[in-house]
């Protein structure tokens, strides 16, 4: 949303989410649904993305439902093009089940999805120019560092995480400045998809709104003090990685 535009959207209170347009992917699902509640009643307009068919609006929800499918994300793009933010939430964790179609199912759904919209996104920020900066978050998890007791989960989460450690070393100022890109990295906390998980979703949905308005770009939410060692050290020793090895002659 340009500048000006903005302004104009301001609730009395101001504030840093008011009046921005936030689309949230799995916004069904417990954390989705949490963040819904708390961007809007910090006054921003919510956009809940699912792929189940959606509900009846409510003061707590979002204020309009897409429906989307994995794979048919560019049937997403005229939704992406109004949107301030995206959200990239939702998942699912195969717990202990190796069959290779859960292994197919869960790197479409957590991985590839997520890039394909990561990309659309890009693309859609690249033409809007530095005028209208976007932002885009990505929910991985701590599992992409950390055993989550799930296999399929973690290979999932670490090849999501890894693409989006390896995009931030590759895009350049301009790129940056159009299209900030932020990581949750969350531990344990209660949901379908988790249902023994030690947080709830309304905590968690609340730190993560607040380490974003510090301006954080690696937000992690959990209860192990090793994450908050581990993963920004990983990130650094990717990022270094990816940055000696890349070409710039391509
Ligand atoms: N719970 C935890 O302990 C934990 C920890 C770290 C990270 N996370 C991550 O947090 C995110 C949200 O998880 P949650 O715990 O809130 O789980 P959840 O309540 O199960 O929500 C996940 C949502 O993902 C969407 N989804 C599921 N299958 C999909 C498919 N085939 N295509 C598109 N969307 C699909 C669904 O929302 P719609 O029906 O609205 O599409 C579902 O409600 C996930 O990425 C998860 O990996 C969770």
């Amino acid at each position: 949303m340009p500048e000006a535009e903005r302004m104009a959207h301001l609730t009395p209170e101001g504030g840093r989410w008011s009046g921005q347009r936030i689309g949230i992917t799995g916004a069904r699902g417990a954390l989705g649904g949490a963040l819904c509640r708390v961007l809007r009643q910090r006054g921003a307009e919510v956009i809940g993305l699912t792929h189940s068919p959606p509900p009846s609006l409510t003061d707590n929800g979002p204020n309009q439902w897409i429906v989307w499918q994995c794979g048919h994300e560019e049937q997403l793009e005229a939704t992406l093009t109004e949107l301030d933010i995206l959200v990239i939430n939702h998942g699912i964790n195969p717990q202990g089940d190796l069959d290779p179609d859960t292994v197919d199912r869960a790197l479409e759904i957590n991985a590839l999805s997520s890039w394909r919209l990561l990309r659309l996104f890009e693309s859609i920020a690249t033409r809007r120019g530095a005028e209208q900066p976007s932002e885009v978050w990505v929910n991985t998890s701590e599992a992409e560092i950390q055993p989550a007791l799930s296999p399929v989960y973690e290979l999932s989460k670490r090849l999501i995480g890894q693409l989006i450690s390896l995009r931030g070393t590759q895009r350049g100022a301009v790129e940056r400045e159009r299209l900030r890109i932020r990581k949750l990295v969350l531990g344990p906390f209660r949901s379908d998809l988790n249902p023994i998980g030690l947080m709830t979703a309304g905590f968690v949905a609340q730190q993560v709104i607040f380490q974003a308005g510090l301006d954080l770009n690696l937000i992690i939410v959990t209860p192990n003090p090793l994450t908050y060692l581990l993963m920004p050290m990983h990130e650094l020793a990717r990022r270094l990685y990816s940055a000696m090895l890349s070409r710039r002659d391509r």
